[in-house]
């Protein structure tokens, strides 16, 4: 090989080394980014499966190129059973994240110069909600709902008071900090009044919701609920638009909003993925939903007891798979301080914004997600091990390097994906030793 080809077989090396090396990080550490999760050894064939070079264009049996014969059946299977898993007549199983399912919604459900009501980014609602995002893309205006921040959710009556006020074309709610079901009825209640379609984004609650733990959107007023495949639902990296109107019009709509509106092809090897996810979700989802909110509960409770700032104490903390924490004053940076202590002890985490914060960079608290360590096992007592690890870290000043060989201890433990098809060895994190 001449000597360009072998500097650039090497800089394919030195990604796919640092790739193995992401993998050990997560394998040897504790994985509690409340956005992520792993996906199962059937899921994990797949998406590493051929499909991941093809196209399909269209819908099953109705396509644009030839090839898809097998596809069909694949995808076809895949919205029965999402059908099946959200309990809705329509589920489109294509967008490739959620954020690309906000962008479909919404340009089914507005068109440009159209009034929206949604969480503010402050508040927690998702950068896909803001102008800054789809919410611009699309050149809508927003308006926010008014916020409860002792209760972590809209307050409702003000709220209400908003969108007869606006009228807007779209009520849009649900947001990235997501400790407790929203009071929907009466929200939507008020939106149907003005006319408004109901979106709920359960991008973070998906899982909990499928699993029957969280809140049932659509029997609650939602008429459209948008969401990611990979965060508490525990599939691939990609999206899902769900509907609960019965009207073939309605269907057609969202459908074309994602093929053609914001997706050409549309990523087939997580498609796939995601179809395999909801066999298993159909399977286990029940039992994997209800120990996450355990997990969380637990969590919560024991970084109280060793003298953590948890909120929403009075609420039980937590109903969801979250738990916020709060470090230091407002706008300190208190929380970007923590997460980079966490990471030098092998706990892997995100700061956040909390209720009074104004600076998205320098946030006052950390936003932490137990989906992961359940999938990989994790109990209740287990929890309570982790929450002092936290303790030890960041509150008794010990050598992060010493909590970091704890913290392995505990990882390597908890090395196969539970709640998911037998596979072989299941292993959670596979790759290549180091
Ligand atoms: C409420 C909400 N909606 C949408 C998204 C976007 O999801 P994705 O990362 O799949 O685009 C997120 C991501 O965190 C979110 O929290």
């Amino acid at each position: 090989m001449d000597k360009q080809g072998g500097a650039h077989r090497a800089s394919a090396e030195r990604v796919l080394n640092a790739v193995n090396d992401s993998r050990l990080l997560y394998q040897q550490g504790l994985g509690m980014i409340a956005s992520e999760n792993i996906i199962s050894p059937m899921v994990r064939r797949a998406v590493n499966s051929d499909l991941h070079g093809r196209y399909a264009e269209g819908l099953p049996g109705k396509r644009y190129y030839q090839g898809c014969l097998e596809f069909d059946t694949i995808e076809a299977e895949g919205i029965a059973l999402a059908q099946d898993v959200f309990n809705a007549p329509f589920v489109n199983i294509q967008s490739t994240s959620g954020t690309v399912s906000n962008m479909a919604a919404l340009k089914a459900l507005a068109k440009p110069g159209d009034q929206i009501t949604a969480v503010s980014t402050a508040d927690g609602g998702h950068i896909s909600h803001a102008r800054m995002g789809a919410v611009g893309v699309r050149d809508l205006n927003l308006a926010t709902y008014p916020w409860d921040e002792n209760r972590m959710e809209p307050d409702v009556d003000a709220s209400v008071k908003l969108i007869r006020e606006v009228k807007p074309k779209v009520a849009l709610i649900g947001q990235s900090v997501f400790l407790f079901p929203t009071p929907l009825q009466e929200m939507a209640d008020a939106a149907h009044e003005v006319g408004a379609t109901v979106m709920y984004d359960g991008a973070h609650v998906l899982g909990l919701i499928a699993g029957g733990v969280f809140q049932d959107p659509l029997r609650e007023g939602a008429d459209v609920m948008t969401g990611s495949s990979h965060k508490t639902f525990p599939g691939p990296q990609g999206g899902f638009v769900i509907a609960s109107s019965e009207d073939p019009a309605v269907h057609r709509r969202l459908n074309n909003a994602v093929f053609p509106g914001v997706c050409s092809s549309y990523h087939l090897h997580h498609v796939a993925g995601k179809a395999v996810a909801l066999a298993e979700f159909k399977a286990f989802g029940q039992a994997y939903a209800r120990d996450t909110v355990r997990n969380a509960q637990a969590f919560a409770s024991a970084l109280a007891a060793e003298g953590f700032d948890v909120l929403a104490e009075e609420r039980g903390y937590t109903a969801s798979h979250q738990v916020l924490t709060r470090h230091g004053p407002l706008d300190s940076g208190a929380g970007a301080k923590a997460a980079q202590t966490l990471e030098h002890a092998g706990i892997i985490t995100n700061m956040n914004m909390l209720p009074g914060d104004t600076k998205a960079l320098s946030p006052s608290g950390l936003r932490l997600g137990v989906q992961e360590l359940t999938r990989v096992g994790f109990t209740p007592d287990e929890m309570t091990d982790v929450a002092r690890l936290y303790a030890r870290a960041l509150l008794h000043g010990e050598d992060t390097a010493v909590v970091k060989r704890d913290v392995a201890a505990l990882k390597m433990e908890h090395q196969q994906v539970h709640y998911c098809f037998d596979d072989g060895d299941n292993d959670a994190y596979p790759g290549q030793p180091r």
